[in-house]
């Protein structure tokens, strides 16, 4: 059976900055409790005529441009997001349209800070099973569209970006083992209140400021720790993977000290851990792609590795990856 490979990345965030010296002007809060706490120090915020899908196009638009790939030859688009330009259509038909990949359909998928794990996944299948040639798979999110500037605990944790990978058949390379799961219980300590079916926007829900990501931190913090853990020491076993065997993790930008333990709970010193979230913050679907984006220079063919993912719904995710891009030839 053939893999799936990643063989080219790309990636957007937009111009403007927030700091934490801009936060301290807006909450509550301190540079220094925002750095020890969570290891951000600054976030893209999207312009007001920008939403995912235009972010999500730009990433697009950068693999497209730098590997040469004729945007007619795309076969499908899976986006990971929660944050779509709307409910409908799917954020991949308006990408579809913005970098004229004529001949593919795509549809988007909502498993929050895992959307990019579970779109990997989605689009590895259509891959292996011999139906694609090439799908492109998006990790976007503009958080700040649904974050509360007013509530001290979340709004220094967010911000606004899109990576985009394209998987194609390899013999060699290419997603050697995945592995995704749910639970809900508690599903209310992570979440957006309305908007959906369930509560309709109102007049109610807007005073209520129920169109907002709510979050306690503490237990999610706990559970994120224990699960990404989990998931990284069983996705290493499976692979018989040892500590020294892996280039990198790749894990989920929520907070440095959550990476941080689980780098520990596998041995894995923090030279070889993928970290961007100083400079985005967690960016939800795009954490995952933006630090391929960041680290591709540095990776060469055959480099094992491990991508981490942990999120609303509750969902999770663990790959091992056997690298096959170079950056160069494709
Ligand atoms: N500035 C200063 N003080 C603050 C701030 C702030 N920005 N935010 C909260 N505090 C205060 C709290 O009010 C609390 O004060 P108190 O003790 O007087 O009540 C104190 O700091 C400690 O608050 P905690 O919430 O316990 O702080 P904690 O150390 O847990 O850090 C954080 C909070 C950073 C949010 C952490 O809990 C976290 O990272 N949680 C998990 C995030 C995550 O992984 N989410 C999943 C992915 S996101 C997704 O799927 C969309």
């Amino acid at each position: 059976m053939k893999q799936a490979a990643i063989t080219a990345v790309g990636h957007y965030v937009p111009e403007k900055r927030l700091t934490n010296a801009d936060l301290e002007q807006m909450v509550d809060t301190s540079d220094e409790w925002i750095r020890t706490r969570t290891g951000i120090r600054e976030r893209r915020i999207a312009a007001d005529d920008e939403a995912t899908s235009d972010m999500a196009a730009e990433a697009a638009r950068e693999l497209i441009r730098k590997n040469g790939v004729d945007p007619a030859a795309i076969d499908a688009i899976v986006v990971g997001t929660v944050t779509p330009d709307m409910l409908f259509p799917a954020t991949a038909c308006l990408i579809q349209e913005k970098i004229g990949a004529e001949n593919a359909w795509g549809f988007d998928l909502s498993a929050a800070c895992s959307g990019f794990m579970y779109a990997l996944a989605t689009g590895a299948r259509f891959i292996e099973s011999g139906q694609h040639e090439k799908v492109l798979v998006v990790g976007a999110d503009t958080m700040s569209s649904i974050i509360d500037y007013e509530d001290r605990s979340t709004c220094i944790l967010f911000g606004d970006g899109a990576g985009a990978v394209l998987l194609e058949p390899d013999d060699e390379y290419g997603v050697t083992d995945i592995e995704q799961g749910i639970d809900a219980t508690d599903w209310e300590q992570l979440c957006m209140l309305a908007g959906g079916s369930r509560r309709p926007a109102s007049p109610e829900t807007v005073e209520k400021k129920l169109h907002v990501l709510r979050q306690d931190g503490r237990p999610v913090f706990k559970r994120a720790v224990s699960k990404m853990a989990e998931i990284t020491e069983g996705i290493m076993e499976r692979g018989d993977l040892a500590a020294e065997d892996v280039r990198y993790l790749v894990p989920h930008q929520a907070n440095e000290r959550i990476i941080s333990a689980t780098a520990d709970s596998v041995g894995l010193p923090m030279e070889r851990v993928m970290l961007n979230i100083d400079r985005y913050g967690n960016t939800t679907a795009a954490t995952i792609p933006l630090c391929l984006a960041d680290y591709e220079d540095d990776l060469r063919p055959g480099d094992n590795l491990v991508l981490v993912a942990f999120g609303g719904g509750f969902t999770w995710s663990a790959a091992h990856i056997r690298w096959a891009y170079n950056g160069l030839d494709v």
